[in-house]
């Protein structure tokens, strides 16, 4: 009896070692770095790249990177839970230390698909990235931040580095991972195919299952409608108070959207009047730069998508 208590003490005592050494791991490696691929692009500035690069940007980039003195020179991000760590954006306008401008079209271009920076290091979810948007999009939103936009003009403020907490760290090493590269050139939506259009806005572009679905963490980046309660509602996020407030469901539920009329649902996203009469709170924003068209044809696809009782989302 005493021999078998003894080695499960060693036994006991060797486990907790290698947890805490695995922790240790954890916590001094940080955000893991990876390899990347060298990908030779030069982005033509084109009038329509810039101009559609300035309106995706104006909804997707710049409520992260705005800096107090107006230009994308990076920020606090407020609405994140604090289990992240304390997370700041950094600065992307054209400064050749501070931004940047010494990154190659094709650095950039590697980061918004997968998630991978200049320097190897992983971005975890909280940063968005476009696994599957149409390759002109893409190129689009480099075109502007290349463009003379005021915005982009270099600024030498930076944000303190980001402290991601042990959570973060330890979620990038196990279950948050670069999305691959899509090998093939993306092409452009069907837009005669509103609901095709319309999921193609949604979750490849302006991306909304990422607030809407269960949580950042069960979202699905390469197959977004494999995201835990796709479109349910139940993510958790914080609100400019500090406040959680928890996503809406937007499915066509009566626990969801199921009230809304396509005027209704395109006079809310101009304007950030809901239905019952208040302003959407922050994190949701206006998005006044989208068209009727582009917002009708979110409006389709989410009707066609499978309805989520509320209860059910926020059970997972
Ligand atoms: C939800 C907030 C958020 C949004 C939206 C967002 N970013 Fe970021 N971005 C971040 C954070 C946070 C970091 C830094 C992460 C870190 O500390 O590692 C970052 C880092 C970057 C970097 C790396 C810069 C560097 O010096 O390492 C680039 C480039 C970038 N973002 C571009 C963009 C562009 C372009 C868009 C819009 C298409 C965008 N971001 C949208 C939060 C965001
Ligand atoms: C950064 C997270 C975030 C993103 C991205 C986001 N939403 Fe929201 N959305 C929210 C939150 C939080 C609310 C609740 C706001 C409130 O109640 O005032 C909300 C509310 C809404 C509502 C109102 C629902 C109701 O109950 O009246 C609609 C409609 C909506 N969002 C649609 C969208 C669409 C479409 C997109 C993409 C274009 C999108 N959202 C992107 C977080 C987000």
């Amino acid at each position: 009896m005493k021999r078998i208590l003894k080695t499960l003490g060693i036994l006991i005592l060797a486990i907790v070692f290698i947890v805490f050494l695995a922790a240790s791991f954890i916590h001094f490696k940080g955000i893991p770095v990876y390899d990347k691929a060298e990908i030779k692009l030069k982005v033509e500035l084109t009038p329509e790249r810039i101009a559609k690069g300035q309106k995706m940007a104006s909804v997707m980039c710049v409520e992260c990177h705005l800096g107090s003195d107006g230009k994308l020179s990076g920020k606090h991000i407020p609405d994140l839970p604090k289990s992240y760590g304390n997370i700041n954006s950094r600065n992307i306008t054209q400064d050749q230390t501070a931004g940047i401008g010494a990154w190659t079209d094709g650095e950039l271009y590697y980061l918004l698909r997968t998630g991978i920076g200049k320097d190897g290091r992983y971005i975890p979810p909280y940063m968005v990235k476009f696994a599957n948007a149409s390759e002109e999009d893409l190129l689009s939103i480099i075109a502007y931040l290349r463009s003379d936009k005021p915005v982009v003009q270099a600024s030498s403020l930076e944000p303190p580095a980001s402290e991601p907490s042990f959570m973060t760290k330890f979620l990038s090493h196990v279950a948050f991972k670069p999305v691959p590269l899509n090998p093939n050139p993306i092409p452009e939506p069907d837009t005669t195919n509103q609901v095709a259009w319309g999921k193609y806005l949604t979750t490849a572009v302006y991306q909304c299952y990422e607030c809407h679905s269960a949580d950042f963490k069960t979202n699905n980046q390469l197959n977004p409608e494999l995201s835990v309660g796709f479109f349910g509602g139940g993510n958790k996020l914080l609100n400019l108070n500090g406040e959680t407030i928890i996503s809406p469901n937007i499915t066509f539920d009566a626990t969801g959207i199921a009230a809304y009329t396509e005027d209704n649902f395109v006079n809310t996203m101009k304007s950030g009047k809901k239905i019952n009469g208040t302003q959407f709170q922050y994190p949701m924003l206006p998005h006044a730069a989208l068209s009727d068209g582009e917002l009708k044809a979110m409006f389709s696809y989410l009707k066609s998508i499978p309805k989520i009782s509320s209860q059910t989302a926020l059970a997972n």
